[in-house]
């Protein structure tokens, strides 16, 4: 695992939408594991923005939600669903074929879970996997406990993403389970990234970081990555032995 500190938020945005042009650009059929949420909402606002601007052609790449509020309905703006549909979606104009997200209204969730596998081994694995850590030390919805050789699952949501995920929606909801890949599909991507930004995330990183490997914190898996990174603005820095 690699460890790259940014200036500033804005900094790590555009260096992390670098990334994912770049791959675009050099296979435009790559398979790119995306999250929703605060940290990498600038990331995608860049990529959209350059996408369109560049007239980069993001017809052939396969795009899969990292994640979902199970019983969320897609029409709400807190919904996982809601942010890559305004922000990259519709912007990049993507495909249906080619955007793979949990629906979690469905009656059989462990079908959209095996949907989900299925989809990242026809496609034989995905190239870049692109998400946050949660307050709890959360990747997706992997909470603390979970097995690391999970793939896509439906798990009951730990009191700290109950709590933290109220954020996300502005009339208040009730939060119960996750739908959500699993971390051997971060361990199985050919390159995974943690982004975190905020003096909020300080304590987090140190932990994912200068912590011991162990489920109970689930992103310190990423120290076992073999190309594994963890890119982080100064302030979630700050507590980390460098
Ligand atoms: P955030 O969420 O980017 O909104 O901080 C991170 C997470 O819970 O994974």
């Amino acid at each position: 695992m690699r460890l790259q500190v940014y200036k500033s938020y804005e900094e790590l945005s555009k260096t992390t939408a670098d990334i994912i042009i770049n791959l675009v650009k050099s296979k435009p059929d790559a398979v790119i594991c995306l999250a929703s949420g605060d940290t990498p909402r600038r990331t995608c606002e860049i990529v959209a923005e350059r996408g369109i601007r560049e007239r980069i052609d993001f017809s052939k790449f396969t795009f899969i939600g990292l994640d979902e509020w199970v019983g969320m309905p897609k029409n709400n703006a807190g919904s996982c669903y809601y942010f890559f549909e305004t922000l990259l979606i519709k912007p990049l104009q993507l495909s249906s074929s080619q955007v793979h997200l949990f629906d979690a209204l469905s009656k059989n969730l462990d079908d959209e879970c095996k949907k989900m596998d299925k989809t990242i081994s026809e496609k034989a694995g995905i190239d870049l996997m692109v998400v946050g850590i949660g307050m709890n030390g959360h990747i997706g919805f992997n909470e603390p406990g979970v097995s690391f050789d999970n793939y896509s699952h439906v798990i009951d949501l730990d009191e700290t993403t109950i709590t933290v995920g109220q954020k996300y929606f502005k009339d208040a909801v009730i939060l119960k389970q996750g739908i959500t890949l699993g971390l051997q599909h971060l361990m199985n991507s050919k390159k995974a990234i943690v982004i975190a930004n905020g003096t909020k995330k300080a304590a987090v990183i140190k932990q994912a970081v200068n912590g011991p490997v162990s489920s109970l914190f689930p992103a310190s898996i990423i120290q076992e990555h073999e190309n594994g990174y963890v890119m982080i603005d100064e302030d979630a820095a700050t507590l980390i032995n460098k």
